[in-house]
């Protein structure tokens, strides 16, 4: 049972939702899916907590050494292979359904929000199912993530080692992601901000783009960020599989369906 503050900041994000009449985003990040198995980037357990970023993560040291970037990127296709959408993906699938989301930006590279059902989605930070080669540009596309017996995976038209289309530090990101991504945040009402940490940019600024153009964010996490307490209109701590299912059940009971 969920104590009374809890209950009113589950009806004030799904009456800001049903006011917002369909022009609502989310953005994602890694937290909506370590219910699924897939281990955040930062704080305890985080991937960064066992991989330097810089040495991983750089795109200078994927050109410098690809197979040592392989070894960490083999491990995350393996777990990313297993995993299922949870019930925080399931969630904002039914609201984009129901005509309440019209979009989703999401920093993960997973594709549970697409597994889920989610089909107006952005992939902010590209998606690891899709691999290009920096040298001739072959793509391998829909890529099979576990598949051990071939990483690092390479180019079958010149043999180099493939990269994973996933933005690294030092990488751009796509012009049209970029634009579209912000144009989704400044049209929205209201922006969900689920399970980020909101440090990396420039996904961190799509909320203050839905707040300079008027709109309210709601943020979702289980813990406070730099966002809480300034940005956001809401913030509702809790693990968003949680969350969300209590704020759809509140959009039911507010629309009378329930
Ligand atoms: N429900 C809600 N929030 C959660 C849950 C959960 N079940 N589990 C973890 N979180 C929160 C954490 O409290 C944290 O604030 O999710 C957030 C995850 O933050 P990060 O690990 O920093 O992930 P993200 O914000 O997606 O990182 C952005 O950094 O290195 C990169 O490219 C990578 O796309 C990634 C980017």
């Amino acid at each position: 049972m969920y104590a009374k503050a809890l209950r009113r900041a589950f009806d004030r994000a799904a009456a800001l939702l049903l006011e917002a009449a369909g022009q609502a985003t989310v953005l994602t990040g890694a937290g909506i899916s370590v219910a699924s198995g897939i281990p955040a980037f930062r704080g305890s357990q985080g991937l960064w907590d066992r991989y330097d970023p810089f040495e991983y993560a750089e795109i200078t040291s994927f050109r410098r050494q690809p197979e040592k970037v392989w070894s960490m990127l083999g491990e995350m296709c393996a777990v990313v292979e297993r995993a299922r959408p949870n019930r925080a993906h399931e969630v904002l699938a039914e609201l984009e359904e129901k005509g309440l989301l019209h979009s989703l930006i999401t920093q993960n590279v997973d594709g549970l929000h697409q597994a889920a059902g989610s089909r107006k989605v952005i992939e902010f930070h590209g998606a690891l199912r899709h691999l290009g080669c920096l040298e001739c540009d072959w793509r391998w596309l829909h890529f099979k993530l576990d598949q051990s017996e071939i990483m690092p995976p390479r180019c079958q038209e010149c043999g180099a080692i493939l990269k994973p289309e996933v933005v690294f530090f030092g990488e751009s990101i796509p012009d049209w992601a970029l634009l579209e991504a912000s144009s989704e945040a400044e049209k929205a009402g209201v922006m969900l901000v689920v399970g980020t940490s909101a440090e990396v940019h420039p996904a961190a600024e799509m909320p203050h783009l839905t707040k300079r153009a008027g709109g309210k964010v709601i943020e979702i996490n289980l813990e406070p960020t730099a966002l809480s307490g300034s940005l956001s209109d809401l913030t509702i701590l809790g693990p968003a599989e949680q969350v969300l299912a209590e704020i759809l059940l509140a959009c039911e009971r507010l629309q009378g369906h329930a």
